[in-house]
Parts: structure tokens; C-alpha cells; sequence
């Protein structure tokens, strides 16, 4: 089997570098690589990504590009010449999209993986169904996972739930993003359908994305350590 590196994705949802660096200067990038969203892109900017990479972390850009397929090629462009190990794109944005995010990826040595986000977990069939779409969630996420596929996408976000279903549809070598993680210990906040770590690993996830009940622990570094090491043994 091929060496994945540290499958635990620590989510920094800050809305400062300060308070993030604090946590990740706790951390041991042995452990983790980390995830940087929207809230902390948009406070802190690349300086922030290069930060956390001087201090030897690899770094899931999740911005979630979405826009005309000259538009996300540039900004797929822009986060590999910032070295990022992973950025991702909505799979709704189409095809002609994702094949432009891929294709601005070809002339570098060491690229981003490439990840689709197909359909976001806080919409449901009613949602779907305003904006429509008349399919469940559960069939237009089977077919934006194939459409990200076809269109040269490495894998996908889902649910540590759907690990399975989609391995057995798109092959084991797509990978699969599943955040909804929690340790038994943790507590759930807003998330509604969670996974344990191990349980996830164990599902066929590639990658685990678990934020607060590490950004927000007495102790960010052992509850990264204790996930570790737990999905180390799996
Ligand atoms: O703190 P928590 O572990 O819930 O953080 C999960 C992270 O994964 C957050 O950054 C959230 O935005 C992201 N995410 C998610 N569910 C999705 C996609 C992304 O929770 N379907």
C-alpha cells in the first residue's frame, strides 16, 4: 500500500494567524497536516500558509474554488506556486471547470492533489430541490463523484459514512476527505452525523478532517497525538 503520510487533518477555523500559530506551534507535523479555510485565508492571506509550512506542516488549501474555468485555473495556479499539498474545487462548478483546475496543474513537478467537493453536508433534499434539483442528495453525489473523476479530479470530500459506497464505485485509488469526525471523548457541536477516527480509517477514508475537538482542546497537542497514534493503529 502507498505511503499516504499523516492522514489527520487538523481544520484551523481562526479568524487570526496569531491564535492559529499558537495552536500549530503545539503540534507535531509528524502527526498532522493542516487544513486552512476560508475564514483564516481571508484574515490572514498566503502569509499565513507559508507560515505554517516553514514550520514544516503540509497544507490542505480549502477555499472550495468555484467560478468560470479560466478563473479557477488561475487561482489552482496561484495555490500550487504557493506549495500547497491539496487544494479542491466544487465539482458543481462542471466539467470544463475541474478539467481547467487539472490542466493549470501539468506543468508542475510536485502538484497540489486535486480534491472536488460535490454536494456541501448541511444541504438537504429541500435545499437541492430550491435551487433545482430534484435528485436526493444521495444520487447527485454519486454523480458528481463520477464527474469529478472523469474530469482528472484526485478524489473527493464526502462523508466518512459514504467512504465505502464511493471506493466501491470510483476505485480505491480515488481518494476520499471525510471531515464529521469525532473521538468518542469529544464532544459533537454542530456536527450532525459524526464518525470516530478509527471507525473512518476503518470505512477506507484516505484522509480524516478534525477541527475543534483539537483546536479547541486543554490540550491541542495531546488530542492530536492521542488521534494519531489511534488511526496509526488501525
Ligand atoms: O471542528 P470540526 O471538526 O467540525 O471541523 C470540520 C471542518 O471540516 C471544518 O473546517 C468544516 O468547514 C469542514 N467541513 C465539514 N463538513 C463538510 C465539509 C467541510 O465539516 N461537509
Amino acid at each position: 500500500m502507498i505511503d499516504l503520510g499523516p492522514r489527520l487533518l487538523v481544520a484551523l477555523d481562526y479568524d487570526n494567524a496569531e491564535q492559529c500559530l499558537k495552536t500549530v506551534q503545539q503540534l507535531n507535523p509528524k502527526d498532522c497536516r493542516l487544513k486552512i479555510g476560508k475564514e483564516l485565508f481571508t484574515a490572514a492571506g498566503p502569509s499565513i500558509v507559508n507560515a505554517v509550512q516553514a514550520l514544516g506542516f503540509e497544507v490542505f488549501l480549502d477555499l472550495k474554488f468555484h467560478d468560470i474555468p479560466n478563473t479557477v485555473a488561475g487561482a489552482i495556479n496561484s495555490a500550487a506556486n504557493l506549495g500547497v499539498w491539496m487544494v479542491n474545487v466544487h465539482a458543481l462548478g462542471g466539467e470544463r471547470m475541474m478539467v481547467a483546475a487539472r490542466n493549470a496543474l501539468a506543468s508542475f513537478q510536485q502538484r497540489p492533489q486535486l480534491i472536488a467537493v460535490t454536494v456541501l453536508t448541511s444541504m438537504d433534499a429541500s435545499d437541492l430541490a430550491g435551487i433545482g434539483i430534484q435528485e436526493t442528495p444521495e444520487q447527485v453525489v454519486a454523480r458528481l463523484a463520477r464527474l469529478a473523476q472523469q474530469s482528472g479530479m484526485d478524489g473527493v470530500v464526502c462523508s466518512a459514512m459514504e467512504t465505502a459506497q464511493m471506493k466501491q464505485a470510483l476505485g480505491n485509488a480515488f481518494l476520499t476527505v471525510t471531515p464529521g469526525i469525532r473521538p468518542v471523548s469529544a464532544a459533537q457541536g454542530d456536527q450532525r452525523r459524526v464518525v470516530t477516527p478509527e471507525q473512518a480509517i476503518q470505512n477506507g477514508s484516505d484522509y480524516i478532517v478534525v477541527g475543534r475537538p483539537i483546536t479547541q482542546a486543554a490540550d491541542p497537542a495531546a488530542a492530536c497525538a492521542a488521534i494519531a497514534s489511534s488511526i496509526r493503529a488501525e
